[in-house]
């Protein structure tokens, strides 16, 4: 396929959609993947085929998961800032839920569902103003974020909606931050909605479900602790449980991370000035802005270990900016131009946030399933890049 390719593999997606499920299996839930996390229509395929709903975070992401196969009441809706056309398109599909973010957009929902002479299902996305603890570009949760309302803001507009004759209220929403590896703003983001549903309750106001949103993290460091599924499940249920409501989950990174990986061949060696050696390969920020957006780690390794001492190295990315680095300070087994190295856990945020900067073609994607493969996504060409231009 050549480089650099992003690669996946379909047992891995089966079995970390299957671990998460399971650890939720004495409760009624929907696990409804993050498409943000990656949006390969096969990869999101294998979701739905494993027995998911979805999550959609634009217009976009919404037809994507229709083509995908998912059924509009498999689709719940987010977003800071739905336009008019992506509601519209929500509201006539008939989507699970939208998670409305302001009084504003309760208000466009209203008018449009009126107009459309239907009743709009919306949950309310509450901002429950607690620490992530995670990357501050990733953490979402906090008062100070542009995400959702307040929790005295919520109650008002969950009052105000039931009025309302084309809007029904089916959830509270919480989603506080992503690759949280602690358990306690995870409970205390669920156990913010699941009392608002008690106290709604007490006032005839009965909603469907709990939406507690995504964010559990992954280990992209060796030794790294992180949650497991049975611990995230502890960690939420025992404040979910007494509400009795049906629990949406809307996992992306935890799924799909470690299932991907990022294939890059080396192009150039050299030695600076200051004695650094640059492994300079042919995948970049353009393929992974992790490392450069947010000083993200990943584990980088030669595909086939040359034997020698181990050399000390950042490793790059071919692209005009000091900000295209996939790993600083690295350790290698000596390598040749020509190597293959492959960069590790890229299945999420990794081509879905790929550019073409440079003029850089999107890279080929390929699925593994046991000893066959097959491209799911080809190289992009000149000619794609160029075809909308006049
Ligand atoms: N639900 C909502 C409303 C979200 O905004 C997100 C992620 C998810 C679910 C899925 O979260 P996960 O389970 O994947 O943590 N580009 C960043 C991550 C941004 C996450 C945005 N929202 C990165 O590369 O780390």
């Amino acid at each position: 396929m050549g480089t650099p390719t992003h690669v996946y593999s379909r047992a891995l997606l089966r079995e970390r959609y299957s671990a998460l499920d399971t650890a939720f299996a004495g409760y009624p839930h929907d696990l409804h993947y993050a498409i943000k996390a990656n949006a390969t229509l096969a990869v999101v395929r294998e979701m739905r085929a494993a027995g998911g709903h979805a999550d959609a975070n634009s217009g976009g992401e919404i037809e994507l998961a229709l083509r995908a196969g998912f059924s509009p009441d498999q689709i719940v809706f987010t977003g800071v800032g739905k336009t008019h056309d992506e509601l519209v398109r929500a509201v006539t599909l008939g989507v699970k839920a939208i998670n409305a973010e302001s009084p504003g957009e309760m208000e466009r929902i209203q008018a449009i569902a009126a107009t459309h002479n239907t009743v709009a299902r919306v949950a309310v996305r509450v901002n429950p103003d607690v620490d992530a603890g995670s990357h501050p570009n990733i953490s979402t949760g906090h008062k100070t974020t542009k995400f959702g309302m307040s929790v005295v803001q919520a109650y008002a507009m969950v009052t105000e909606m039931a009025q309302r004759p084309n809007l029904r209220v089916v959830g509270l929403h919480v989603h506080i931050g992503s690759q949280i590896t602690d358990s306690l703003p995870l409970t205390q983001a669920a156990a913010t909605i699941a009392t608002m549903a008690t106290t709604l309750a007490a006032q005839g106001i009965t909603l469907e479900h709990l939406d507690i949103g995504g964010g559990l993290g992954i280990a992209y460091e060796p030794g790294q602790r992180v949650l497991s599924p049975e611990e995230y499940a502890a960690a939420v249920l025992p404040v979910v449980r007494p509400t009795g409501l049906r629990l949406v989950l809307e996992p992306g990174r935890w799924i799909t991370g470690p299932a991907g990986v990022l294939l890059a061949r080396v192009v150039d060696l050299k030695t600076q000035a200051d004695g650094r050696l640059f492994v300079i390969v042919d995948a970049g920020m353009t393929d992974l802005i992790r490392p450069a957006l947010y000083g993200a780690w990943h584990e980088i390794e030669a595909v086939i270990p040359r034997d020698g001492a181990a050399v000390d190295c950042d490793i790059v990315g071919p692209v005009c900016e000091t900000s295209d680095t996939i790993g600083k300070q690295r350790s290698l087994p000596p390598v040749a131009v020509g190597d293959l190295v492959v960069v590790r856990d890229t299945g999420a945020y990794g081509s879905v946030m790929a550019s073409n900067y440079n003029r850089r073609p999107f890279a080929a994607e390929v699925m593994v399933d046991g000893r066959s493969w097959r491209v799911v996504r080809r190289r992009q060409t000149v000619d794609d890049m160029l075809q909308w231009e006049a």
